[in-house]
């Protein structure tokens, strides 16, 4: 299905596959397809041309029309481009993971974002970071890996993250939004957040980004 290699990162909020796809990603040289936020891009879209976020067919045109170009700015930031706005740090807040997650949910956005989504595997490879990217966007990937860490560490990555961008929050209330989130993010109907069989668990509690980029360019040795 694929016309490139795919390594398919997915797992739950905070478990560290932003930043190890990146790492992997460099040290392949393939591109990097960032799923959470293209349905970010999508909330934050619906918000600001007012459209509820339950309503499926009128977020489903939204996400199928989305004009979004990813590019890279000062620093080795990635620039995230919604029209004509740069929006890289507007979707990193937790009002708009939240509210990915609740139009994620939703069946007719997912398959709104699949081709979207495919298109990225281009050569010489790419890694895809998601949910739902080994189960379902692509399934034929040559490397799928479930990467995971214990809820507290999860919680304080993301503290820690959203501190270094100068965004207060308070941890406690970090840890409940989080399990909420995985909560909804696994029982839903469409596209749950599941392992695949074939998925190599990674657990990255206590583990350096660097280590964990090096076990699974081992996972991937060969495959490739
Ligand atoms: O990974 P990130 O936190 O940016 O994702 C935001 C939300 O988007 C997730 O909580 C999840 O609900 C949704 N998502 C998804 N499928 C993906 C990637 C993200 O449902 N492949």
């Amino acid at each position: 299905m694929s016309a490139a290699p795919v390594i398919a990162i997915d797992g739950p909020s905070g478990a560290g596959k932003g930043t190890v796809s990146r790492g992997v990603a460099r040290r392949l040289g393939f591109r990097l397809l960032d799923s959470g936020a293209l349905y970010r891009l999508v909330a934050l879209a619906a918000r600001q041309d007012g459209i509820d976020l339950a309503d499926g067919p009128a977020l489903a045109r939204l996400a199928a029309g989305l004009d979004i170009r990813f590019g890279s700015a000062e620093g080795g930031r990635v620039a995230i481009w919604l029209g004509g706005r740069e929006v890289a740090t507007a979707i990193r807040t937790e009002l708009a993971g939240n509210d990915a997650s609740r139009v994620a949910a939703i069946g007719q956005v997912r398959s709104a974002l699949l081709d979207r989504q495919r298109r990225f595997a281009v050569p010489p490879g790419l890694v895809a970071d998601g949910r739902d990217m080994g189960s379902v966007v692509f399934p034929d990937a040559r490397v799928k890996i479930f990467l995971t860490a214990s809820a507290a560490e999860r919680a304080a990555r993301r503290h820690k993250q959203l501190k270094e961008q100068g965004v207060t929050a308070n941890l406690a209330a970090l840890s409940l939004e989080i399990a909420e989130r995985d909560l909804r993010d696994s029982t839903r109907a469409a596209s749950p957040l599941v392992a695949s069989a074939d998925a190599t668990r990674v657990d990255t509690t206590g583990i350096p980004v660097e280590a964990v980029v090096e076990r699974i360019l081992q996972v991937a040795h060969g495959r490739l």
